[in-house]
């Protein structure tokens, strides 16, 4: 899998994977609010490409402390098949090249499936800690 930096012409594909894949869009989602990602983090976001077609996209962020990880998904035709540890195992080394100490991601809790494959690539769950949010 060859994998390519994001850029907005991506957009609309992306955005199809999102959808197939059953991730929970919303106002972040629009075309304007994705390409605000690149403003930051724009070597963290990036796809991943078999045979010239997206078939995995994942977010990566830097807020200045810490890193997050949003929207991981890869083609449903294609899950199962090892690419999304190759998208973790990329989107870690880049994490770690800009020397990032701490890396989160949420998973909504009628996906908690998903945990299984977050460990196995080396993540933890937390249970010291409550997600809190603002709406500005
Ligand atoms: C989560 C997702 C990205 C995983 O990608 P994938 O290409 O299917 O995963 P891989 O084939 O690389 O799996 C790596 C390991 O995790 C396991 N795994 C993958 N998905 C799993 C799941 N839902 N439950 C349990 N184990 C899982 C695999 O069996 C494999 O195990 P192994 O190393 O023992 O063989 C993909 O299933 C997906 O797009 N899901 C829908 C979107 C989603 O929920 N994204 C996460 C949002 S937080």
């Amino acid at each position: 899998m060859k994998f390519v930096n994001f850029n907005i012409d991506m957009y609309e594909r992306v955005y199809e994977l999102w959808k197939i894949c059953g991730i929970t869009l919303g106002s972040s989602d629009t075309k304007d609010q994705v390409e605000r990602v690149l403003e930051n983090s724009s070597d963290l976001f990036f796809v991943g490409i078999e045979e010239n077609e997206i078939i995995a996209v994942v977010i990566g962020a830097f807020d200045g402390r810490r890193g997050y990880v949003h929207h991981l998904v890869v083609d449903p035709k294609l899950q199962k098949g090892g690419y999304g540890r190759l998208m973790m195992q990329e989107l870690h080394k880049r994490f770690k090249e800009k020397k990032i100490h701490k890396v989160h991601l949420f998973v909504e809790v009628d996906n908690e499936g998903v945990i299984e494959f977050y460990k196995k690539v080396g993540w933890h769950t937390r249970d010291d800690l409550k997600m809190m949010s603002f709406v500005p």
